[in-house]
């Protein structure tokens, strides 16, 4: 008998070495590089036994053990692919429903998958779950990109039971990870001061990363992290997942260590104040989460990112962009018809395509002025524009440049005549005082209604004028006083708000889909991708200090292209312009800056800047991006661009810090080049009347030299930025 027994251990065990169990099945999710495998047990338990690398042969996925379990799973689903509140869990759930009897447990069994070919090189895997006791389902959706090495993952949920379901959680994805240790990176962050990076060591618990404030959702903390598996995230070795929630409102990201101490991440809408009650028949699509798995480092993971943002999800991520002068710093609400044209004037001897006029321009019984007023009269205030937008539109083209217009247009002012014309649109508590944020409101995009104006002050403005060529879109305000006059649910509000945002978005798109849009709130409140599905750009920060900058747009750059970073020139700081202007150069580059103030030299620099910027954006906003040497760890910040064909690179280099003889003392190693290759190193944008070292004795270095010695920009206080050339020398 102990042979027999022996006999079929010794069988068991080969056949399925550690972890699976006859019957036992596994959906296996690839991309190129990366694998997330989900096995169902025979009691048809969907849970994640692997995420990480991708193995040569799929059929070896059955032999992974029960993800690193270390330990007692006393409910068998720590590592559920979706785990259901109520019944044997014990830790967060992914869902949570109160069934239509009340009962309040949900089971969540396999019912089948299907893998579908979306699009060359996507795949996509939908595993559908069904509670055995209740007409209720869920679907688990899974996107390969296989040549990016992303996943997007989101889930629905509908039923059929007779009488609503109230859901208390409804999350987008459910990832499990075992490692001896996790360190978290997340972003906190406040107006003018976005993106700071805190990496901590995640500890046994829950660690939550939320927003409560509706719009303007992102304004402490956006919904993008960094996770590092045993040791703290390094550029180009280790363990390393990036993660976005594609979603403007609010979110939450949960990461905790299992009693097993592995990691449980759950993200998706912030279930703060917005139980979900669905309808019979009705579905409710969660946003979804979009992440990828290196293990060559936060470098590889944002590359990652960035190829798939610009070629799957941004409008024209491989396209162009347009360059531009903004008004705002330049004139604020101060500005005529006059003032304008002398503007456009500038724009164009600065070399610029599009002139973009900003917040002011609009108002009538309440000219907008200041900040209190006008929001929501999107007509042209005719004190200060008597021929109207039409007019500036031909001016500006008259002048040889193209016109952008800024709007608000979910927003409305306290003194406004939309307020006095419907205040039901607008967002606000019955017996309590208004509270304003910028001295403004939120108007009600739950109402059809109010999502017809805000679509109809985009289609009217562009149906008038249909060759303006640009719109920023601003949101100052989050939500306070959270309360729909119209919306019979009030704990929809923030999901629908949403919703209704994307509902008006669609339908621009639908009708302008190569229009420019720039995302912008209030500086960077709003960087997602969910909104950037529909935006081609997005305002990272209103501090545009170049020193700033640096660091902010290094923070964005883990999750977000250069192409579709906004960085304008501006008077914010004390850098010099050709600081400002190279820091801008990383990224889709604009001014907001009085040319007619400019000196000789730095007109004529600015000038020559924007023709070299002309000569090199593809290669910054399509390359790949390396970051060579951080800000956050030593007085010289460096970056480098490279093509795909590693033909063409370009590297930007400052001084972050300003003791004594801070700069780059030694050569930096370059990454990303070919090492066969040949390349000429050259310095730009060279300010009028300064030399450069570097030109003056002209290498060709070969890319292994590069990637192996370095080549020393040399950054120091006289030369606080530097901009080289990198080309393969045929
Ligand atoms: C906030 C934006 O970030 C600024 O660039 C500017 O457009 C102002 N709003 C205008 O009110």
């Amino acid at each position: 008998m102990k042979v027999l027994l022996w006999v079929l251990t010794l069988l068991f065990t080969t056949f399925f070495p550690a972890g699976a169990a006859p019957g036992d099945r596994h959906i296996v999710i690839e991309t190129q590089r990366t694998a997330l495998v989900i096995r169902v047990d025979q009691a048809g338990d969907p849970t994640i036994v692997h995420l990480g690398p991708r193995l040569q042969r799929t059929d070896e996925y059955a032999g992974v053990p029960e993800n690193g379990k270390r330990g007692e799973d006393y409910t068998t689903i720590y590592n559920s692919a979706y785990t259901p509140a109520g019944g044997r869990n014990l830790l967060e759930p992914a869902i949570q429903a109160i069934h239509a009897d009340g009962n309040p447990s949900l089971d969540l069994k396999y019912v089948r998958h299907e893998t579908r070919n979306e699009a060359d090189g996507v795949v996509l895997t939908t595993v559908f779950l069904k509670d055995p006791q209740y007409p209720f389902e869920v679907s688990l959706f899974y996107k390969a990109y296989q040549k990016e090495d992303v996943i997007e993952q989101w889930s629905s949920i509908r039923h059929s039971e007779k009488k609503p379901v109230r859901l208390q959680k409804y999350a987008s994805a459910n990832l499990y990870l075992p490692a001896q240790r996790y360190y978290l990176t997340n972003f906190s962050g406040d107006w003018a001061r976005e993106m700071n990076p805190q990496e901590v060591e995640l500890t046994a618990g829950l660690k939550v990363l939320d927003t409560k404030l509706g719009t303007r959702a992102h304004l402490f903390q956006p919904p993008s992290f960094l996770l590092s598996l045993n040791r703290p995230a390094e550029e180009e070795t280790g363990e390393v997942v990036a993660g976005t929630l594609a979603w403007s409102g609010n979110f939450q990201l949960q990461f905790e260590v299992d009693p097993l101490k592995n990691l449980r991440v759950i993200a998706g809408i912030n279930p703060y104040a917005s139980e979900y009650t669905l309808a019979p028949g009705k579905e409710l699509v969660t946003p979804a989460l979009i992440f990828s798995y290196s293990n060559m480092g936060k470098g590889a993971v944002s590359r990652n990112l960035h190829r798939w943002a610009r070629k799957h999800r941004i409008p024209q991520g491989e396209g162009n962009r347009l360059t531009l002068l903004n008004n705002w710093e330049a004139t604020y609400f101060d500005f005529n018809e006059e003032k304008l044209s002398a503007l456009f004037k500038d724009g164009k001897k600065l070399g610029v395509d599009l002139f973009l006029l900003d917040d002011g321009w609009f108002g009538n019984k309440y000219p907008r002025n200041d900040d209190h007023t006008s929001l929501g009269d999107w007509e042209e205030n005719k004190q200060k524009l008597p021929h109207g937008i039409g007019y500036l539109v031909k001016e500006a083209e008259s002048a040889g440049i193209r016109f952008g217009i800024w709007l608000e247009p979910e927003m409305v002012s306290p003194k406004s005549e939309l307020y006095e014309k419907h205040p039901d649109w607008v967002l606000k508590l019955p017996n309590r005082p208004e509270y304003y944020f910028r001295n403004q409101l939120v108007l009600d995009l739950t109402n059809p209604k109010v999502q017809d104006f805000v679509y109809g002050v985009v289609d009217n403005l562009l149906t008038k004028n249909p060759t303006l060529s640009y719109i920023k879109w601003d949101c100052n305000a989050v939500i306070y006083n959270a309360f729909s006059a119209t919306n019979p649910n009030q704990q929809h509000l923030y999901v629908e708000y949403v919703q209704g945002l994307y509902k008006v978005l669609e339908r621009v798109r639908a009708k302008y889909p190569t229009l420019p849009l720039m995302l912008c709130s209030g500086g960077g409140g709003r960087v997602d991708y969910g909104a950037l599905k529909y935006f081609t750009e997005f305002w990272p920060s209103d501090n545009t200090d170049g020193l700033e900058r640096v660091f902010i747009q290094w923070n964005y750059s883990y999750f977000f292209p250069a192409i579709a970073t906004c960085n304008h020139v501006t008077d914010w700081g004390k850098q010099p312009i050709k600081f400002r202007t190279d820091v801008a150069m990383m990224g889709k580059m604009g001014y907001d800056i009085v040319v007619s103030k400019l000196e000789e030299k730095e007109l004529a620099f600015s000038q020559e800047a924007l023709k070299t910027y002309a000569r090199l954006k593809d290669v910054i906003w399509k390359g790949d991006l390396f970051r060579l040497a951080s800000p956050l760890t030593g007085d010289v910040a460096s970056l480098l661009y490279v093509t795909e064909q590693q033909d063409r690179a370009v590297w930007f280099s400052y001084l972050v810090g300003n003791r004594y003889r801070e700069g780059s003392q030694a050569p930096i190693r370059l990454k990303g080049l070919s090492p066969a290759k040949r390349y000429k190193v050259q310095e730009l944008n060279i300010f009028p009347g300064t030399n450069s070292p570097i030109n003056r004795n002209p290498v060709v270095l070969s890319g292994d030299y590069l990637m192996t010695v370095g080549f020393n920009p040399m950054v120091d206080a006289r030369r606080a930025s530097v901009v080289l050339e990198v080309t393969e020398e045929r």
